[in-house]
């Protein structure tokens, strides 16, 4: 068979057209994301590394009737108090993992066609989690990452329970924001934490020498308000609760109503 220079041509043309195609498709394709790398931060691989990143421990830990000794018999009034916040069928995240039922509680108070989203910074404590959560609590979702970074979603209720105390000054300021700024206009930030005690509470001095030893960052929480914590603090109404005797605290934050309009009609008239 003959065959023609300009067939010949034509055939290297569309060889040539099919390649560039190729390549461009290559190259609108969009690159792979790259994983964002979300590093545990230094209080935990500090103070709390033995104890998170230990199945054992945390085995030990998520006992109820140790908790409730820990914390006094307070365990399931704390739960409580958290969960007589949250609305069924809302949209709720809790900033850091917990051990016990506090999540099932949660879970419970958030309903099946509710969302409960739990971000936490530690690989133990999250697959822990998921295999104690996942097929019970089809409504729980966990997330890896820093409660101090902005989740791009907008949520009903934003839990903090008993994570600030664990926190150095800056961390507690950046997960108290973000937590603030994570809710829409009628949502609400609840936080579960310690306080300080009332000056004839028996174990004051207990347990401020056990946070000296154990959790150094405790004890800001004794000195200042968690509305302290927050910039704008005045955009919030606070309320605050106390328990045991000024030794745990339940503090809410809801927005503020705004009274006026960011651009003044009277500014029109002018
Ligand atoms: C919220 S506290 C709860 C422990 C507490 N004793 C309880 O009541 O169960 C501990 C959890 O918070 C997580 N955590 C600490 N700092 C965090 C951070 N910056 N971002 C996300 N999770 C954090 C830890 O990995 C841990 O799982």
């Amino acid at each position: 068979m003959i065959t023609l220079i300009s067939d010949v041509q034509k055939e290297v043309e569309a060889k040539e057209e099919s390649k560039a195609g190729a390549e461009d498709v290559i190259s609108h394709e969009t690159p792979p994301q790259t994983q964002k790398n979300i590093r545990v931060p230094l209080y935990q691989r500090l103070f709390y590394s033995k104890l998170y990143n230990s199945y054992n421990w945390s085995a030990l830990l998520d006992k109820n009737w140790l908790l409730n000794l820990i914390t006094f018999g307070m365990n399931k009034k704390l739960i409580q108090a958290c969960c007589s916040e949250i609305e069924m069928h809302s949209k709720v995240l809790q900033l850091g993992g917990t051990f016990g039922n506090q999540l099932a509680e949660l879970a419970d108070s958030v309903g099946y066609y509710g969302r409960l989203d739990v971000v936490d910074i530690n690989r133990t404590q999250l697959s822990r989690m998921e295999g104690k959560y996942e097929t019970l609590y089809p409504q729980m979702h966990f997330i890896r990452g820093n409660a101090e970074d902005k989740i791009d979603e907008e949520y009903d209720t934003v839990v903090c329970y008993m994570l600030l105390h664990e926190l150095p000054i800056a961390s507690k300021t950046k997960v108290v924001e973000n937590a603030l700024h994570s809710i829409g206009d009628n949502g609400k930030v609840v936080f579960i934490d310690y306080s300080q005690p009332n000056y004839w509470h028996p174990l004051r001095y207990i347990v401020r020498m056990f946070n000296r030893l154990y959790q150094p960052f405790a004890e800001k929480l004794w000195d200042r308000s968690i509305d302290t914590f927050a910039k704008d603090n005045l955009d919030y109404i606070w309320h605050r609760t106390c328990y045991f005797g000024g030794m745990y605290q339940k503090v809410v934050a809801v927005k503020r109503p705004k009274m006026y309009e960011a651009t003044s009609t009277v500014s029109k008239y002018l």
